[in-house]
């Protein structure tokens, strides 16, 4: 979603700031600009529908040559994506330039009386209309331009991160941040800003994650401040060290980001292991666990909360909480559960997951569940990010930055921490058994030597693809732990090929959904030898014997649905829970390529954001 990066100091900010927003473009977007304080004193501003590419076109004869600046890239919200709706916005008299990312709830009684007062818009941003109102506060109090700042943002209502920069003076940047991330680079005499540490990454390692309703004052060659914009009191300065290198931000050789991430699995897995499984795999730890027993060895019910890709994985986690910990177990979207007025009571344990741990309706959903004096515990990739902020204690998973919009290692990641989650808490409450605890982490100790297996598949399933590349609608059947798996990859296959797909629950197919099926329509079935095999053989042959296609994925050495489906792909067999993390790959690998044959951006997918930051 938009991203915001801004530069101070001694190099020339439009380099900063254009290789800043290349950095950002996995978040999606649909437009990008940028402004400099030029070294003559005046505010130059370009912006280009589109890929940072073509702003760079655009930038090409323009004057941007100074030391500071802010840049963005935009993800509409108010107003179709153009050249006019791009930010920076300006005031109305040309002197102030902010970028934003959010959005102003109250922008239209505040352009109204903007309005009323004279004041002209050129575009429909609520952007615009957020830095018409810092300029009109300004104005009409004769005040600093920081403290029109902070009587705005004390007014406005909604969600912002914003970076701020004034006509001749090219010594100061004002951020601040409500519900959107902004992350402070400090450098040696230069400061950088951005909506996460992706751009600040190989510039400095030191870096302060602004938190909600604060406002920081950047000067050259003067002390940072930050204040809460809620009281005035000055914040507390907490530098962190980020851990990111650029090698991780790029695609090591691989023709995309999400070939790249699928690849990475065995890695990401294994480090996502690091340290957990303990004692010849007979004990599994978790800090987040250890140091929360009491919570966890009394709560009487579990909700878990996300959106996308990160609910699928809580369904998976669902099954493993109630298989492993004996407790009534829940899952919400985190966008239905904030608005459900739920019930619940301090004996509650709410799990958020979010792989960006930026997510706007998971972070409510997070505020609302601790009021309601809830525990909550987040399961999150982006280290620093505001849900592990947010949440009383958690568990990172440790995959490294994901890049592709489409979630892939996150996911098998989320999977593994949920895992390991379950037999964490299960072991304390006495409700797994040693044998049960020890057969599992072995398993998960192979993962892996699995995932390395099962990516072996990789060529026969770029074949397939071929195969099924023409297909409009496809038809995702799963049971018990791979119904959500059929949901995922339903999901990929929708986000990166604009194939329509549907995952059901492969028993709920004759209920609806076997009216569709026909020789157009092929349907991929997750079958691997589990208890629920024999049922999902039967679910087969009903869409078999209406002439549909059939895509299997099957247990090695398991030979009974060669004659039933049309193509099978054997994987690894693995005790039951683990399987919708082994099967769930062939599935990312069948999207991949059918979106690559279709000629796709896999990597950005149209109208979809990385990070999901407005609700
Ligand atoms: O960062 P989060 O895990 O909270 O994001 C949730 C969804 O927006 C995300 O999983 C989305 O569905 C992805 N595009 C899936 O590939």
């Amino acid at each position: 979603m938009c991203g915001i990066v801004g530069y101070l100091g001694h190099r020339q900010a439009y380099n900063i700031l254009i290789s800043g927003l290349h950095r950002l473009e996995y978040r999606g977007y649909d437009s990008a600009g940028v402004a400099v304080v030029n070294d003559d004193g005046s505010l130059e501003v370009c912006k280009a529908k589109g890929k940072v590419s073509n702003l760079e076109q655009a930038a090409a004869g323009v004057n941007l040559t100074g030391h500071l600046g802010i840049a963005h890239t935009r993800w509409a919200t108010h107003g179709e994506p153009n050249n006019i709706n791009a930010h920076p916005h300006l005031s109305q008299d040309g002197t102030l330039a902010l970028v934003h990312n959010g959005t102003i709830e109250n922008y239209a009684v505040i352009k109204q009386m903007l309005l009323d007062n004279g004041v002209e818009f050129t575009s429909e941003t609520d952007t615009e209309v957020l830095v018409q109102f810092i300029a009109y506060i300004r104005n009409e109090n004769g005040c600093t331009l920081f403290e029109a700042v902070t009587s705005a943002l004390r007014q406005v209502e909604g969600a912002f991160a914003i970076g701020l920069i004034e006509v001749n003076n090219p010594d100061t940047l004002i951020v601040a941040r409500k519900a959107s991330p902004l992350v402070i680079g400090l450098g040696d005499g230069e400061t950088f800003i951005a909506s996460d540490a992706t751009p600040i990454v190989g510039y400095t390692d030191k870096v302060i994650y602004l938190k909600d309703n604060e406002i920081a004052l950047i000067k050259r060659d003067e002390e940072l401040q930050i204040l809460d914009l809620t009281d005035f009191h000055k914040s507390d300065i907490d530098i962190q060290e980020i851990k990111l290198s650029l090698a991780q931000l790029e695609k090591g050789g691989y023709d995309t980001f999400m070939l790249k991430e699928i690849f990475e699995q065995p890695t990401t897995l294994r480090d996502c292991l690091r340290g957990r499984i303990v004692e010849e795999s007979s004990r599994i730890k978790l800090s987040g666990v250890e140091l929360n027993r009491d919570v966890f060895a009394k709560c009487k019910r579990i909700v878990l909360v996300a959106c996308g890709t990160s609910w699928h994985a809580a369904l998976i986690g669902k099954r493993l909480l109630q298989d492993f910990c004996n407790l009534p177990v829940e899952v919400e979207y985190a966008s239905e559960f904030r608005y459900s007025n739920p019930y619940l009571t301090p004996d509650d344990v709410v799990i958020a997951i979010s792989q960006s741990g930026e997510t706007a309706d998971t972070l409510a959903a997070i505020q609302l569940a601790r009021q309601k004096g809830a525990f909550v515990y987040g399961v999150c990739n982006v280290v620093g990010a505001s849900i592990p902020r947010n949440t009383d204690s958690g568990t990172y998973i440790h995959v490294g930055p994901e890049i592709g919009v489409a979630s892939t290692k996150a996911f098998t990641g989320q999977v593994t921490v949920l895992t390991l989650l379950a037999l964490a808490v299960g072991q304390l409450r006495g409700t797994v058994s040693p044998d049960t605890v020890k057969e599992i982490a072995d398993g998960l100790s192979s993962l892996p030597e699995t995932i390395e297996e099962v990516l072996k598949l990789s060529p026969r399933i770029k074949e397939l693809s071929n195969i099924f590349t023409y297909a409009r609608n496809f038809l995702y059947l799963g049971r018990g732990y791979n119904y959500p798996t059929a949901l995922e990859g339903a999901l990929k296959l929708k986000e990166i090929s604009y194939i329509h797909a549907e995952g059901y629950p492969a028993a709920e197919m004759k209920h609806g959904p076997i009216a569709l099926i026909d020789q157009e329509m092929p349907s991929v079935i997750i079958a691997p030898s589990d208890s629920l095999y024999d049922k999902v053989i039967s679910n087969v042959q009903q869409v078999k014997s209406r002439g549909g296609h059939v895509l299997a994925i099957v247990s090695k050495g398991n030979t009974s649905m060669d004659n039933i489906a049309d193509y099978c792909l054997d994987i690894p067999e693995v005790h039951e829970c683990l399987t919708p993390i082994v099967a769930s790959i062939p599935l990312q690998l069948l999207a991949y390529y059918i979106a690559i044959n279709k000629g796709k951006n896999v990597d950005m997918p149209r109208n979809l954001a990385k990070s999901v930051t407005v609700e």
